[in-house]
């Protein structure tokens, strides 16, 4: 197994999103969680109740940036200003590494607020990567991607996603966040073996890995984060960490959100395979379980 440099971490850990319903139980109850993920724009603000809440929860947990508004697949350049504050947090939070999204979202200064999948072109791999290599320089922090889940495929992309996602990265030299759900999601939606895509991965640089729930319809998935993860995605996983080793691994919950209890009992069962195994027979047991 290759040395990862982006498991900043350099330990496993599980996390979950921090979730304003979730506030209340967190300070007083004071889980044992191994860390937060936060969604950096609901921070990038001057002042007020959320960095109050954010330096409360920095006092007793260590937090992760996951960031939704990048685009870092659209043509124009990053905003500076968007560019500028999300520095400002991320010298705040310290995170160790900064996530978002490998797609596209905005077209002359209009965002759609989606995370809309790339045409997996040549030159859709150079633009992208110059993108990624900007903000990575920009925050002077590692960067990780994530896949996305699509629902629509272009006519002339010229190769695979998992392909698309590996060039990407090594142009750019950055990390991935490898989201397990949305490949299974993607596979549903567009017929593809979501195995050949985690045996594809480049386990050296996955620095996290999101788990989560969907919403099966007659003819597509959609990626809701509103159910418990569904055993086809924990087998995605567990040949995940048996590829990447123990990765940072975190459960979206997005919406219908339990009770904080319910959302870190499901995110806990990661640990099972998180555990390093000591004999020849747990590594039988996992392959068999991930294959
Ligand atoms: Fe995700």
């Amino acid at each position: 197994m290759a040395a990862n440099r982006f498991n900043a971490f350099q330990t496993h850990g599980v996390g979950i999103g921090l979730r304003i319903p979730h506030y209340d139980h967190i300070f007083s109850h004071k889980p044992a969680v191994d860390w937060f993920e936060i969604i950096s724009e609901n921070y990038m603000v001057d002042g007020g109740r959320p960095l109050r809440m954010l330096d409360r929860i920095m006092d007793q947990y260590k937090v992760v940036q996951h960031g939704v508004s990048m685009y870092f697949g659209s043509s124009q350049a990053p905003d500076r200003e968007h560019l500028r504050r999300l520095k400002t947090l991320v010298r705040r939070t310290r995170t160790p590494w900064l996530s978002d999204h490998l797609c596209w979202g905005s077209i002359d200064g209009t965002y759609s607020h989606d995370l809309l999948p790339l045409p997996y072109t040549w030159e859709a791999v150079e633009k992208t990567a110059a993108r990624i290599r900007l903000v990575q320089d920009f925050l002077e922090i590692p960067v990780a991607v994530e896949n996305v889940s699509s629902y629509a495929a272009f006519t002339d992309s010229q190769m695979t996603e998992w392909e698309f996602l590996n060039e990407v990265v090594e142009r750019a030299d950055c990390g991935i966040l490898l989201d397990v759900n949305n490949i299974y999601v993607s596979s549903v939606n567009h017929d593809f073996d979501p195995i050949d895509y985690v045996n594809a991965i480049p386990a050296e640089r996955v620095a996290q890995i999101h788990i989560a729930g969907h919403t099966r319809y007659e003819k597509y998935i959609l990626d809701t984060h509103d159910h418990p993860v569904i055993e086809p995605v924990w087998q995605l996983y567990a040949r995940a960490i048996e590829r990447c080793g123990p990765t940072p691994t975190l459960l979206e919950w997005d919406d219908l959100i339990p009770t904080f209890d319910e959302v870190w009992a499901e995110a806990r069962k990661a640990e099972r395979y998180l555990k390093p195994l000591e004999t020849p027979a747990e590594h039988q047991l996992l392959a068999g379980v991930a294959l």
